[in-house]
């Protein structure tokens, strides 16, 4: 890509964008005077950094209605500060009602985990999904299609993030000052566009292992 090419790839977006404000505004006027008065959204989305899996547009919601962090292989990092701010951000501030862990079938990130091939950095990031492998390396190694497996990892791997969602201090105060707050797991295929619904919910914290609830 030659550079004048470069500079057309980038500003495509910049014009997209006025069309787009000019089309917001065609059917509301107010519209981003409403929005910039302030956000109250009901759901917090994790999902994968994958490009093909854009939070608002798959479940219809508009700017305003989703709080979003995304990362590669919608992963529940204990460490991750931005995770944490996120999570806390949006529980204790935001009030969001659901905290959604969506995966999706397909996903570079988890399938990358399953083999043994080095890349680099993000092998350390990609290391906590080779825990989730061994936690169920039964299940996984009865599986003897490749793609199939690669399914289940998927899923697998969503139900420990939710998990491990629900083992933090901020969900559990939540639950524990009886906020409203249900957390699930989905996974998303790039395949047909549909969303499954894992039915992983938790939604306080007599559903999960006594080691890791927390007193108030
Ligand atoms: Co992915």
């Amino acid at each position: 890509m030659d550079n004048k090419a470069m500079a057309k790839s980038y500003k495509k977006l910049l014009s997209n964008n006025k069309k787009w404000v000019v089309k917001q505004l065609k059917a509301n006027p107010d519209y981003f005077e409403e929005l910039a008065k302030g956000q109250s959204p009901e759901y917090l989305w994790i999902g994968c950094s994958d490009s093909r899996v854009p939070a608002n547009e798959i479940t219809g919601t508009r700017p305003g209605e989703m709080f979003v962090h995304r990362n590669i292989a919608n992963m529940v990092v204990h460490s991750d500060m931005n995770l944490l701010s996120v999570l806390s951000y949006g529980i204790e501030v935001l009030k969001v009602k659901h905290v959604i862990v969506c995966g999706h079938y397909g996903c570079g990130g988890v399938l990358a985990a399953m083999g043994n091939k080095q890349y680099g950095l993000i092998d350390n990031w990609l290391r906590d999904i080779k825990d989730v492998y061994r936690l169920h390396q039964e299940e996984l190694d009865a599986i003897k299609d490749e793609t199939q497996k690669g399914r289940r990892f998927v899923e697998l791997n969503v139900m420990e993030q939710v998990f491990d969602l629900t083992k933090s201090s901020i969900i559990q105060n939540a639950w524990n000052k009886n906020q409203p707050l249900h957390v699930h797991g989905w996974v998303y295929d790039i395949h047909d566009g549909i969303i499954k619904d894992l039915d992983v919910t938790y939604t306080g914290t007599e559903d999960i292992h006594k080691i890791f609830q927390y007193t108030s």
